[in-house]
């Protein structure tokens, strides 16, 4: 959609009144490496997409919030009296959890009406929700004088996320969506959130992003248990050493320590951490030196971790990573984001692509009866003005 449509649609909603609507942009998402980590106080190595949200937004004179979007038919009108509570299980929720976070920092918000459009598949785990939030976010400081630093825009983001709309996930996307740049990794500590803009110098290779176009289901509890069983394993350990969280270990630590685990699916769950901490840094410095092959290897050993130890894959994900590794010209894949469902990142040769989508598809509809879904990743900046 051109903004000139966009702006369309947004005048027949709201009105056509004496002021235009600004423009905003925040992108979606998509994990290289690190999964199940940041949550942990781990590193993570994620990039922003061109493929994001877009908001047209205009204060208005109703002292009301007024949100709607190109890709959902419910609409809500929020009186500041009503602002604290949540719309069921809407998509509004979503900015409104910002809206809250904003008005706890004292941003001085009198009322606007919001339009939304995002091209990121839904549900696909390309961090739509991280988007739209990062997205309101950024608007709303912009339009109120930017007295909220980025980080902390990323910051509120996800604290809207955990606490309004209920979602107890961790940094990485907010992060991502709002600090990435165009041809660039974002190399996080999720400890410290000292980052790093790394070059993504692929060469001939490109990533590809595969949609399982599984319906994920039961993706929160599961995400939650597995929030739980790292804290368990935390207090095991802490029986040897006087740590916070995973992401203070080494791998080597952690062996040593191991022993404190009496539950074999906790230290599983550990021991995927620590070493997907440990790959994060191996691939990043691999990355560096330009051995993509090396790369590519890191990836199928960090899909696999989180296949056997993490148990966060399942069949869709499995076939897609397992029929990869049988095609020529590919030299990594693996599952992104939270799992159970979702996409895949694979690192495949530009002269192949085609190739890969016709066997990869193919295969995966014979495994499971569904089609896949292929997008060539391009790389861009973070959240910005839509001018
Ligand atoms: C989801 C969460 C992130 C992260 C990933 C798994 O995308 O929103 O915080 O935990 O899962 O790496």
């Amino acid at each position: 959609m051109t903004r000139a449509e966009f702006e369309k649609v947004f005048y027949s909603m709201y009105g056509l009144e004496d002021k235009s609507p600004s423009g905003y942009f925040a992108p979606g998402r998509v994990n290289l490496i690190g999964e199940h980590t940041d949550y942990n106080g781990g590193y993570v190595f994620p990039c922003s997409l061109s493929f994001g949200t877009y908001l047209l937004i205009r204060p208005n004179k109703r002292g009301t919030f007024r949100f709607a979007s190109t890709n959902f038919s419910f609409t809500a009108e929020i009186g500041k009296h009503r602002i604290r509570e949540k719309v069921d299980n809407e998509w509004v929720n979503y900015p409104l959890g910002i809206v809250n976070e904003m008005i706890s920092r004292r941003v001085s918000l009198k009322g606007a009406d919001f339009l939304y459009h995002g091209d990121i598949p839904n549900g696909a785990g390309l961090s739509s929700s991280a988007s739209i939030e990062v997205v309101t976010a950024y608007a709303l400081n912009d339009l109120s004088g930017k007295h909220i630093s980025n980080l902390e825009i990323v910051k509120l983001s996800q604290h809207a996320e955990n606490a309004f709309v209920g979602m107890n996930c961790g940094i990485m996307d907010q992060f991502a969506v709002a600090m990435g740049r165009a041809g660039k990794a974002v190399f996080l500590n999720c400890n410290t959130l000292d980052y790093e803009l790394v070059p993504l110098e692929l060469k001939d290779y490109r990533l590809v992003i595969t949609n399982t176009n599984k319906e994920r289901k039961l993706t929160d509890s599961k995400y939650n248990e597995r929030r739980a069983e790292c804290e368990q394993a935390v207090k095991y350990l802490q029986k040897g050493k006087p740590i916070r969280n995973l992401g203070e270990l080494s791998l080597a630590e952690f062996e040593s320590l191991a022993h404190l685990i009496p539950d074999e699916t906790i230290f599983r769950r550990a021991r995927h951490v620590v070493s997907e901490d440990a790959r994060v840094l191996e691939a990043v410095a691999t990355l560096r030196d330009g051995n993509l092959e090396h790369f590519g290897k890191l990836m199928y050993a960090s899909h696999d971790s989180l296949r056997d130890d993490y148990e966060v894959t399942g069949i869709e994900l499995d076939t897609l990573v397992n029929g990869a590794r049988k095609i020529e010209g590919v030299i990594g894949s693996r599952m992104t984001g939270a799992g159970f469902g979702g996409c895949t990142v694979s690192l495949v040769h530009q002269d192949r692509i085609q190739q890969f989508r016709d066997k990869l598809g193919l295969f995966y509809h014979q495994k499971t009866g569904l089609e896949a879904t292929f997008y060539v990743a391009e790389v861009r900046d973070g959240m910005q003005k839509w001018e």
